[in-house]
């Protein structure tokens, strides 16, 4: 395949180098064209406008398949953990056992938070949303960190925060969850898993230890696992975004916590529920609601499915899927909101609309039933999405400055008006 397009406009030529990727994916060089035409390209939404090469995560969309480093999501979905998983995008290997004792420990001895911050979280209203709290105590973290606000990205400059913001997001995030309950903070317990310490803090009381199912504890490490990255999404995007100004690591990821907080991105999880719970409570026909997401002029869309990427199944849903099924039968919990999504998928799935549009179940459309079933209120699953793609973030924010990439400033077409005269508030 040659290296080279030619690119022509209003009599000027010229031709742009390819980048081929390792899976053959092109990628039409335009890091001269402003200088050598005066010209830019232009694409709302990037949707076909790739911001870097990455060695991270490889998505076919067309084929369904996702790779973190190489290796497929369905088989370390099987045979991996999240903190083994986590290793691998954070440093592109498979850990031996010393690494990943070592980064276990590492993690493990960085779930606490400093005394002091608890007065912020009780500075939160009950009513507070877990990822503003989120957000502001990921910044919060930085106050308490001031020698790590660094750019590293090797060695213990990069490994210390990085093991601290893993493991910390997660307490942040049980202590959001406890703020909103008026319960007191539970403090970490070294000898859990990272999922059963997350489980732990969330839901032990004082004196009344949370017992720790295994199957919810393999849930929770499992939903973590499939978020770990995604290539170049919304708020991966940001967080290099961010992150290309030479913003520290703290303030890079809480900005990722921002863009994941939308309805379209993240937020589709607890908006999955709340669509399911409306059609469960009010009865609304399948065919009535999915011809309503159809509809143009209705701001109703089928959450939980479609994707930028994937024009076929996700294979993250896949996987979800069938693990909501064993976690029910394990829990011996019945929950109808499951039989509606799986009759809503076969619904959606047989109508042209969604065929022609390639629209399938995202891996928001189960995620968010296997949360429930395991105890997780609504408004902590996009917390527990932050969580999952955290190792994500911070891959990517390493990368982009270990290629020394320039600060992120795209260009624009201006489409306002021309010069004109100021014209004083008497004459107006
Ligand atoms: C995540 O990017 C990532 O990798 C994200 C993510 C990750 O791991 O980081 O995978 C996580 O964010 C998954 C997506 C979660 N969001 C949702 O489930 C929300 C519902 N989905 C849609 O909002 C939408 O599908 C997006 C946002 C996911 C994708 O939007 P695009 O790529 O901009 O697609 P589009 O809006 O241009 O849709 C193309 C067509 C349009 O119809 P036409 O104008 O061609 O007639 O498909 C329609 C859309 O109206 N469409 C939908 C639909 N999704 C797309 N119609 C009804 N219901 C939907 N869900």
């Amino acid at each position: 395949m040659s290296g080279k397009a030619t690119l022509e406009y209003d009599g000027k030529k010229i031709e742009l180098d390819a980048a081929i990727g390792s899976e053959n994916e092109v990628g039409l060089d335009i890091t001269k064209l402003r200088a050598n035409t005066g010209m830019i390209t232009l694409d709302p939404g990037y949707g076909n406008t790739g911001s870097c090469t990455s060695d991270i995560t490889f998505i076919d969309g067309e084929k369904g398949i996702l790779r973190y480093r190489g290796y497929a999501i369905e088989e370390l979905a099987e045979k991996s953990s999240f903190m083994e998983t986590a290793y691998l995008i954070l440093y592109g290997h498979l850990p031996s056992q010393k690494e990943l004792n070592d980064f276990d420990s590492g993690v493990a001895a960085e779930a606490g938070l400093h005394y002091s911050m608890k007065s912020h979280f009780d500075g939160f209203p009950d009513n507070a949303p877990p990822m503003a709290i989120l957000s502001s105590m990921l910044n919060t973290l930085a106050c308490y960190n001031t020698e790590l606000l660094t750019t590293a990205t090797e060695g213990d400059g990069f490994d210390i925060p990085a093991s601290k913001i893993i493991s910390k997001v997660r307490t942040i995030a049980a202590w959001a969850y406890r703020t909103s309950r008026g319960r007191p903070y539970m403090p970490p317990c070294p000898n859990l898993s990272y999922s059963g310490n997350f489980l732990h803090m969330m839901f032990s009381q004082p004196f009344d230890l949370h017992e720790i199912v295994p199957e919810v504890e393999k849930a929770i490490d499992l939903f973590l696992l499939l978020h770990a990255d995604h290539e170049q999404n919304c708020s991966t995007s940001t967080v290099r975004m961010v992150g290309s100004s030479r913003a520290n690591l703290f303030s890079s990821v809480a900005a990722g916590v921002g863009a994941l907080w939308g309805p379209l991105h993240g937020g589709a999880n607890a908006a999955v529920i709340e669509m399911l719970e409306n059609i469960h409570t009010n009865g609304i026909k399948l065919s009535d609601y999915v011809d309503a997401a159809k509809d143009k002029n209705s701001d109703t869309k089928l959450m939980g499915f479609g994707h930028r990427v994937y024009k076929s199944f996700d294979p993250r849903a896949k996987i979800l899927k069938e693990h909501v099924d064993r976690v029910l039968k394990a829990l011996e919990i019945d929950d109808p909101l499951l039989d509606i999504a799986k009759q809503l998928e076969e619904v959606a799935r047989h109508d042209e609309y969604f065929i022609e549009r390639n629209l399938y179940p995202n891996v928001d459309f189960y995620s968010g039933i296997l949360l429930r079933a395991i105890g997780i209120p609504v408004n902590m699953f996009t917390v527990l999405f932050a969580i999952g793609r955290m190792p994500g973030w911070i891959a990517n924010w390493r990368e982009m400055l270990s290629h020394n990439q320039r600060i992120c400033r795209p260009r624009q077409v201006y489409t306002g008006e021309n010069l004109r005269p100021y014209v004083p508030i008497g004459n107006r």
